[in-house]
């Protein structure tokens, strides 16, 4: 009997496929693909790439590539205004959702404006721009919400050095987030 069992399970064994170690699709991400996605930069500055741009440089490439959607000083639209400071530096948001965020009365860091840039704009050709285009962009833009003149340059050591008037509108809450009602979305 024990035989019998022992010959069942042989035969069933055999006719099991096994699992192989790879399934043979796909291959191990080299280096220089990673590398590509991996460009996100962070508000203390890490992740910015070499490479510098004056704000007379961002104005020409603004004008070729964003003053059609963002209007020729950045106030303009059609899309996002871009360009503007609340009186005072104040953060009326809360009370009036409407009202326009730009980058000088809402962004807390000069750093992401780039980070944003660089991986959404322009819509239609996003990641299009070189560094040095897009550290010009970002200078030609703090300069037009007034925060640096317009003989800077921006770069990897500068750029993170701006302190943009929102900065500290953004903080960590206390309360800790909602309860979900969903058990398995949080511990
Ligand atoms: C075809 C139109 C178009 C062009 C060209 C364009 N943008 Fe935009 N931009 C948009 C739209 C639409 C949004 C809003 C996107 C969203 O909210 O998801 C936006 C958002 C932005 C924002 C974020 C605004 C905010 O405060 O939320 C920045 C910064 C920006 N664009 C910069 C640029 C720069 C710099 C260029 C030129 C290199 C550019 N854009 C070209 C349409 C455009």
């Amino acid at each position: 009997m024990i035989a019998i069992v022992a010959c069942a399970i042989a035969a069933f064994a055999a006719q099991t496929p096994q699992m192989p170690a790879t399934l043979g699709i796909g291959r191990p991400a080299m280096p220089a693909e990673i590398s590509a996605w991996d460009i996100d930069v962070r508000p203390d500055g890490v992740g910015l790439p070499p490479g510098r741009g004056a704000v007379t440089e961002g104005e020409t490439i603004y004008a070729a590539r964003c003053a059609s959607c963002h209007g020729k000083t950045g106030k303009e639209g059609p899309n996002d205004r871009l360009v503007g400071r609340e009186p005072g530096d104040a953060f009326p948001f809360g009370r009036d959702p409407q009202r326009p965020k730009t980058i000088g009365s809402y962004w807390p860091y000069a750093t992401t404006v780039f980070d944003y840039i660089r991986r959404a704009m322009p819509p239609n050709a996003p990641g299009s721009l070189q560094s040095g285009e897009i550290y010009g962009l970002v200078a030609y833009l703090l300069f037009l919400n007034d925060l640096i003149p317009a003989d800077a340059v921006m770069d990897a050591t500068s750029l993170p050095k701006v302190v943009m008037p929102a900065r500290d509108r953004f903080v960590p809450d206390p309360r800790g987030g909602p309860k979900s009602v969903n058990p398995r979305s949080r511990p």
